[in-house]
């Protein structure tokens, strides 16, 4: 059983009132080892006891000392507990070996959560704010599965909308097809730009754009050849993207998939009398929003349409558990829309439904915007991070085998984990520069730890049916306890759909083992090489999921 588990079932045994699952969810790990290993807060049980919160944590101080705890003080309401530490670290490294492709594995759970991440737009390109949603999205359903769920990974891509009205519109007035065909997303980007420098002086242009999506909808045959196209193109070159990233969908069904799903919805709307018609519009009336929009004056649907008809196909077609939506913050707004519709129409589930807003990409301090076609291109972001990590191969270790495959890793993966080391809520900068640093808080630095042990394992003839768990020296305590903080992180960061905690985590462990590394000859034959080899090979397994959790490789030699 792992430790926190244990811990809990101790301070459980000597409680009522809270159950072992409550108990293991209060422990804290105290700021400064000082304090000890793990805590216990007592305030949640002074209410139900109605003693001081330091006079409970007196009197269970004096009963959890054994076998693993050689010391339990109490401090401010807080019962700080000391393991014993050989034992505590046959422990954790007995769970981590017992099946180390496992460690942290919660059981199945049986339910399914659906996740709607990256979700580009066709015909434009894919900025580095859709990264945010692609990474994030990937992370978060990587970690759902470590939490015991299936997931569903959905890309929504935006397909539909009045944009492509734009875009025909564009492309007849000047477009040409040779030059679109020869880099689609880059001339489509080009036509669309110029279509809103044009609007700015000449609004009829944006009545024939939406005369143009009105025909699309309703299904011309010249409109839907060229959406088609506009579609295909792009998807090629989004593609290439999600293979450099290692991503894969489950599901491809844009918004135009919603397209003859939406009469039902709307239909729903109006019996349930929640369609209200507002200036030759329908909106649905909210109580402490603006109205949600679900059909323009000309019967065109709209985004948040097609959002609602997604959502009930959804829970149809996978009777999720819970639905995640990572999205960009600036569309909080319309989410909160579109599960107060879902309540509005009595369905319980709208519950289940998650925006997991992020802050933006931002350059100079500024948003990115497309139409303004001031945005970087994450292909290229990538292709340079490759190019860098390669000339970072080069001159360290030219003899490295597979050099390609080892630079894309190490490329992909700083790009990464720049943005998922920091909590999805804060902006981030955009800086090749630091992302590109492959030293510091970097996915290279916790790599390159990996790496590192690996060939340490290799030159120690490490071999992982022979291990020991004996003679580990104190030094190796804050690898020890990091280790096993592992299953709590994982569970933390699905609860609080948090990626940056696993990132944080990796930091952690690989700082500690760095330190322990720098202080300490692991390749002397005496008689713990094995058991400090072995204690090496748990960091190895660990970080690797770590990594792999995020969506990042783990190379062994780099
Ligand atoms: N395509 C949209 C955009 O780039 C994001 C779609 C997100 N998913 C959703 N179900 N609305 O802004």
């Amino acid at each position: 059983m792992e430790l926190v588990k244990q811990i809990a079932a101790l301070i459980g045994a000597q409680l009522e009132g809270l159950t072992v699952e409550e108990i293991e969810k209060l422990l804290e790990t105290p700021k400064n080892v000082e304090l000890g290993d793990v805590a216990f807060p007592c305030f949640t049980l002074a209410k139900i006891y109605k003693k001081s919160p330091q006079l409970i944590a007196a009197e269970l101080a004096k009963q959890l000392k054994g076998v693993l705890i050689i010391k339990a003080e109490s401090v401010g309401g807080y019962v700080n507990l000391f393991y014993n530490q050989q034992t505590v670290a046959k422990l954790v490294l007995e769970e981590i070996l017992k099946d180390p492709n496992h460690y942290g594995q919660l059981p199945m759970k049986n339910e399914k959560i659906t996740i709607d991440f990256s979700s580009p737009n066709i015909a434009k390109p894919f900025s580095m704010g859709h990264l945010r949603s692609t990474v994030i999205g990937n992370a978060l359903a990587n970690i759902a599965e470590k939490n015991g769920y299936k997931t569903i990974r959905i890309n929504h891509l935006g397909d539909w909308g009045t944009q492509f009205g734009k875009l025909i519109v564009a492309y007849k007035l000047w477009g040409d097809k040779e030059k679109i065909e020869a880099s689609p997303i880059e001339e489509l980007l080009k036509i669309y730009v110029k279509f809103h420098e044009e609007a700015v002086s000449d609004e009829s242009l944006n009545d024939k754009a939406r005369a143009a999506f009105k025909h699309l909808e309703q299904g011309d045959e010249e409109a839907r050849e060229l959406w088609k196209w506009f579609k295909e193109a792009s998807l090629k070159e989004f593609q290439g993207i999600y293979e450099l990233l290692g991503i894969q969908f489950d599901s491809l069904d844009g918004e135009a998939f919603y397209n003859d799903k939406m009469a039902i919805v709307v239909k729903d709307l109006e019996e349930r009398g929640l369609l209200v018609e507002s200036s030759g519009a329908l909106v649905v009336e909210l109580e402490d929003m603006p109205p949600c929009l679900i059909q323009k004056t000309d019967g065109a649907t709209l985004y948040a349409t097609r959002d609602l008809s997604a959502a009930l196909y959804r829970k149809k077609e996978y009777d999720f558990a819970k639905s995640f939506y990572v999205v960009g913050n600036e569309q909080s707004l319309h989410f909160k829309q579109l599960f107060k519709v879902l309540d509005k129409l009595g369905y319980g589930w709208a519950k289940a439904c998650q925006h997991v807003p992020f802050g933006m990409m931002l350059k100079d301090g500024k948003k990115m915007s497309t139409r303004k076609g001031k945005v970087v291109l994450l292909k290229g972001v990538l292709e340079e991070a490759i190019q860098e990590a390669k000339r970072g191969i080069e001159e360290k270790n030219p003899s490295l085998p597979n050099k390609e495959e080892v630079a894309k890793s190490v490329g992909v993966g700083a790009v990464i984990f720049h943005d998922l080391k920091n909590h999805r809520m804060n902006d981030v900068e955009f800086s090749l520069e630091q992302m590109l640093n492959f030293e510091g808080e970097t996915g290279p630095y916790v790599q390159y730890t990996h790496a590192r042990i690996c060939s340490l394992l290799q030159k120690g003839n490490f071999d992982a049916n022979n291990v020991s768990l004996e003679g580990l020296k104190k030094e190796t305590w804050q690898t020890i306890t990091t280790l096993q903080r592992f299953p709590q992180v994982i569970q933390k960061s699905f609860e609080q759909v948090d990626p940056s905690l696993i990132a944080k985590y990796c930091l952690t462990l690989s700082r500690h083992f760095n330190k322990y590394y720098a202080h300490t000859k692991i390749l002397v034959d005496n008689d713990t090489k094995v058991s400090k080899l072995t204690l090496c090979y748990a960091v190895a397994i660990v970080l690797k999921e770590g990594l792999n959790l995020l969506g990042i490789e783990a190379p062994e030699q780099m």
